[in-house]
């Protein structure tokens, strides 16, 4: 065992699942703090054995004693801080959203000051920037100016400028980052997971609907998972964000990928032409330079493994026929 020890917030949902699977796999002490105790999407991507070898805390990020508490008790040395309700949720119910995703932020900052941590890493979001008619750059600088035109963006950009005043205050490092649409086993919920359901549909022999199409940033979780690692224990200095890049590609390809990899999908998996407001993706030079060498699946390697996994998993009963979309 190293003497590192990992605290993942929201480490049920889709990116903290495999945050975790990549920890345990290294052997290093993981304890995840969720709302949610549906081990859905562990038992997804982990066997028993590995999810034995977590510690569980069941608590609400807006409750800053219980935060606290779970980094204090637990002798945690690194953060990395996910807990989020994601575009829809937070349309839905911004108050809920604003204290789930702002508050919840600062708490965390919280706790790391409380427990003489000197660095978190969290997720931000390509939500934090504009239209993509805003910006002359088809692929956005990590410095592009922000727009966000959710409540969900602004919330995210409301966590960048939390991070920068913890560090001028508290002398708190933090790397923010900036994924775009995460895709993969466990990519089950939120405004972008549509493409994800499609590759599970073809895994189940299903028709699906994208519900948009566009150019996109497209970024497998076990790639982000480990991106996440790597600057949790990379030495910072400020208050950083930093995007994700990932594959920049039309939703046509991902679906040409999805029929490559699952030759009975062909004409059943369809998408809706409309893009996404957003900027078609984002350029990671910046996080390239801080971290060196990232992961990176490319696109059709990325879709096939899923879609590998789904109908595993289908054939094994880890996703009922009813769909994990059910969680
Ligand atoms: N999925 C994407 O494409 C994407 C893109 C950009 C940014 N992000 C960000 O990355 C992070 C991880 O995203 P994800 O796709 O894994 O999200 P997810 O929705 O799958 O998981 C979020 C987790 O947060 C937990 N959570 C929600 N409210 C909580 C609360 N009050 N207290 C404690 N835990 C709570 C949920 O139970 C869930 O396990 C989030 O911060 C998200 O905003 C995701």
């Amino acid at each position: 065992m190293s003497e590192e020890k990992f605290l993942v917030t929201g480490a049920m949902g889709c990116l903290g699942a495999w945050v975790v699977r990549n920890l345990v796999r290294e052997g290093v002490e993981t304890a995840v703090f969720d709302l949610s105790s549906n081990k859905q999407r562990l038992e997804l991507i982990m066997d028993a054995a590995e999810i034995a070898q977590v510690s569980f805390i069941y608590g609400d990020i807006t409750d800053t004693e219980a935060v606290k508490t779970a980094v204090s008790d637990h002798n945690i040395t690194h953060i990395i801080h996910l807990a989020a309700l994601q575009v829809p949720f937070c349309k839905a119910n911004p108050p809920v959203g604003a204290a789930v995703n702002v508050v919840g932020t600062v708490n965390v900052f919280e706790a790391a000051k409380a427990a003489g941590i000197g660095q978190v890493v969290y997720a931000s979001s390509v939500a934090v920037y504009g239209r993509k008619d805003e910006y002359p750059d088809r692929l956005l600088p990590h410095d592009a100016p922000l727009h966000p035109h959710t409540h969900y963006g602004v919330f995210k950009q409301a966590n960048e400028g939390t991070a920068r005043i913890y560090w001028q205050d508290d002398g708190i490092a933090s790397i923010g980052l900036r994924p775009y649409t995460l895709y993969g086993p466990g990519r089950d919920q939120g405004m972008t997971s549509t493409p994800t359901k499609a590759m599970l549909a073809a895994a189940r022999g299903e028709a699906y609907h994208i519900s948009y199409g566009g150019y996109n940033g497209f970024q497998y979780n076990d790639d982000v998972a480990k991106i996440f690692i790597q600057a949790a224990r990379t030495p910072a200095e400020g208050a950083n964000v930093y995007n994700l890049r990932g594959s920049v590609a039309h939703m046509s390809e991902v679906v040409a990928a999805i029929e490559a990899a699952e030759p009975s999908a062909k004409g059943r998996i369809t998408y809706e032409e409309a893009p996404l407001v957003l900027p078609e993706g984002q350029d990671d030079a910046e996080l390239r330079h801080l971290l060196g060498d990232i992961p990176h699946t490319p696109l059709a390697d990325g879709v096939a493994r899923t879609i590998t996994h789904f109908k595993q998993a289908v054939a094994d009963g880890r996703l009922a026929k009813t769909g994990e979309e059910s969680i």
